[in-house]
Order: structure tokens, then C-alpha cells, then sequence
């Protein structure tokens, strides 16, 4: 039998087996290591993310091996293969779209290599290919977007609610999650209606390019801009200031996400309101391998806690913030 961290831990005999094949001090001194695919550096969430784990990682004194996925699935899976090849303790990863991980989370369980999933969820047809997913509820976040723009909107009885949404990564969970939100919680106010949809992938750049497209279709009769984080509508601030219109004033802008550009933006009364989704996962993520690795239970599911920030908040609240 080879002996891994995996097999001996949480096994009732394990350190008798240990001793009797390996002198204790050089068994104790490995370090674990887990296996991190990425989703990629697509917004400044991502960065303040990487930055955590990497953090996080350092001061749990655990071996990290991070691979950036650049936004696509087949580097994920490729990632996570050479994961299992090098026989990490744990994988963990933020899958970049929900559907297509049962064949590559399989030959992980066979491999018995636990897998933490971080930030987004999966669609498996198998529970039990992953041990826990720790991150936001994305629904809710979505939800938070919708109820703050009713209430507005109660406070506005003679204004009209266009919405353009740009939305996340086709696929994603966040994508797909936030405009489910959103969706359910509009229809409180007959007076909000999305008239245009489309993607912006989490950028900063494709933000700008699609809310200029928008805006040439559209014109003035959008009054609101839904974003699904705060780089798409920062983006698509430059290409509303860039049309002579005023951000936040002519067209009402709700994000999500939390960061420092979203709180500059809205200092500058260019963004109304940023509803928080923290990257900052590191701490959890470390937490949860050490408890796994343990043979403790952890839940199926962490939460992480969040806030909403509109813009008359953001002036108090910037210097606190840490991403
Ligand atoms: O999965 C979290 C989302 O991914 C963040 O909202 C977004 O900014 C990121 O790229």
C-alpha cells in the first residue's frame, strides 16, 4: 500500500501504520500541498482572490500549486488532471461555467483525492464528487441588486426602469445565478424591465464595448444599468461618460462585487450602489483542507457574509476596505 496523507489520516490505525513504515518526525515534516485551478485574472475580484489564496496558503504553511485557467474549461480539467498525476493531498477550484466536471471530478474521487470547490458551484449528477463548495450565494446577490432598485424605484414613482443587464461569463455560476435573482425579486415592480441582455465576461474591456452597443440601439431610453460585477460597469461608465451621458444621474448603475474601483466610482457619483461578493477565501479554504485532511466533517456548503454599499456609504467605508 502506498502511503499518502489521504489514506492515513481520519483511518483509526493510521499512526501505527505510519510509525512502522516511516520514522515520524520526516512524516510529520511534509508539508500538505493542494492543487488551485483558477479561473483566470478576468477583474479586479479575481486578483484580490489569487492574492488571498496565495495568502492564505503561505501562512497555513501549505504547498500551493496554482494554475491559471485563462477563462477556459479545457485548462481547468487539464489543471486538475496534472493535479491528480502529481497526487496532491487536496484539489480545490473556482470552476469557470457550472456544467461539464463529472468525467475529470470521477477521476479525482477514484484517485481519492478530496475536491473543494471555491467561489463557484458545479451541475453534477454525483454529489459526492466534491466534499464541500465555500463562496457566495450568488442568487441572493442577484436578489440584493433587484430589491435595492424597487426600493428606489417606490422613492421614484414618475421614473421609468429600462434595464440593460451585462451579464457574466456564459455559463458561469455567477452569470447564471445573479440574473435568476435579479429576475425573481424585478417582478415585485412591474415598472422594471430588462429591455436588453448580453454578455460582458466579467471584463472591464467587454463591459465598455457591449454598453456602447447597447447605447447606440438603445439611446436614451436606458435608465438603468444592471452589471454583474463592478469591471463590466466600470467599463461601461467610460463608454456612457463617452456619449455626453452622466453615469448614476441619466442612468442609475447597480453592481456587484465590492471593490476598491466600485468604491472609487461611487466617491466620484459615478456608480450608484455595489452589492459585496468578498473574494477573500483564502482563510476558509485553508481551514477546510486542514479539517478534511483531519477526518473532521465539514459542511457541503460555507457561506461566506456580505454587505450592500450604496454611493452614500462608500466615502466611509473605502478605507476599511481590503480589496
Ligand atoms: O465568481 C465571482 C465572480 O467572478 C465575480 O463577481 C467577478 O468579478 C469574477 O470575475
Amino acid at each position: 500500500m502506498r502511503l499518502t496523507r489521504r489514506n492515513v489520516l481520519g483511518v483509526a490505525v493510521a499512526s501505527t501504520v505510519a510509525a512502522a513504515i516511516a520514522p515520524a518526525a520526516a512524516f510529520a515534516a511534509k508539508p500538505l500541498t493542494i492543487g488551485f485551478s483558477q479561473v483566470g485574472a478576468e477583474s479586479e475580484w479575481r486578483t484580490a482572490n489569487t492574492a488571498s489564496i496565495k495568502d492564505a496558503a503561505k501562512k497555513a504553511g501549505i504547498n500551493l500549486k496554482f494554475a491559471d485557467a485563462q477563462q477556459r474549461q479545457e485548462n481547468q480539467v487539464k489543471a486538475i488532471r496534472s493535479f491528480i498525476a502529481q497526487r496532491v493531498d487536496v484539489i480545490a477550484f473556482s470552476p469557470v461555467v457550472e456544467s461539464g466536471w463529472d468525467t475529470v471530478l470521477r477521476e479525482a474521487k477514484r484517485a481519492n483525492i478530496p475536491v473543494i470547490l471555491t467561489d463557484r458551484g458545479v451541475k453534477v449528477s454525483d454529489e459526492s464528487l466534491y466534499v464541500t463548495f465555500l463562496g457566495s450565494d450568488f442568487v441572493e446577490e442577484g436578489r440584493r441588486a433587484a430589491r435595492w432598485l424597487v426600493e428606489h424605484a417606490k422613492k421614484n414613482p414618475n421614473r421609468a426602469y429600462n434595464i440593460v443587464e451585462l451579464q457574466g461569463t456564459v455559463g458561469s455560476a455567477p452569470a447564471i445565478d445573479r440574473k435568476a435573482g435579479f429576475a425573481e425579486v424585478m417582478k415585485l415592480e412591474p415598472r422594471l424591465k430588462i429591455i436588453r441582455s448580453q454578455t460582458g465576461d466579467f471584463t472591464r474591456a467587454k463591459g465598455k464595448e457591449v454598453m456602447e452597443a447597447f447605447l447606440k440601439s438603445e439611446g436614451k431610453n436606458i435608465t438603468v444599468l444592471y452589471a454583474h460585477n463592478d469591471d463590466m460597469a466600470i467599463g461601461a461608465i467610460q463608454a456612457i461618460e463617452e456619449a455626453g451621458l452622466k453615469p448614476a444621474q441619466d442612468i442609475t448603475i447597480v453592481s456587484i462585487d465590492g471593490v476598491k474601483g466600485a468604491f472609487q466610482a461611487m466617491m466620484a457619483g459615478k456608480l450608484n450602489v455595489s452589492i459585496e461578493c468578498s473574494p477573500l477565501l483564502g482563510p476558509q479554504l485553508m481551514a477546510a483542507v486542514k479539517d478534511i485532511l483531519a477526518g473532521k466533517a465539514v459542511p457541503k456548503r460555507i457561506l461566506t457574509e456580505e454587505g450592500i454599499f450604496p454611493m452614500e456609504t462608500a466615502a466611509a467605508e473605502f478605507p476599511k476596505r481590503k480589496y
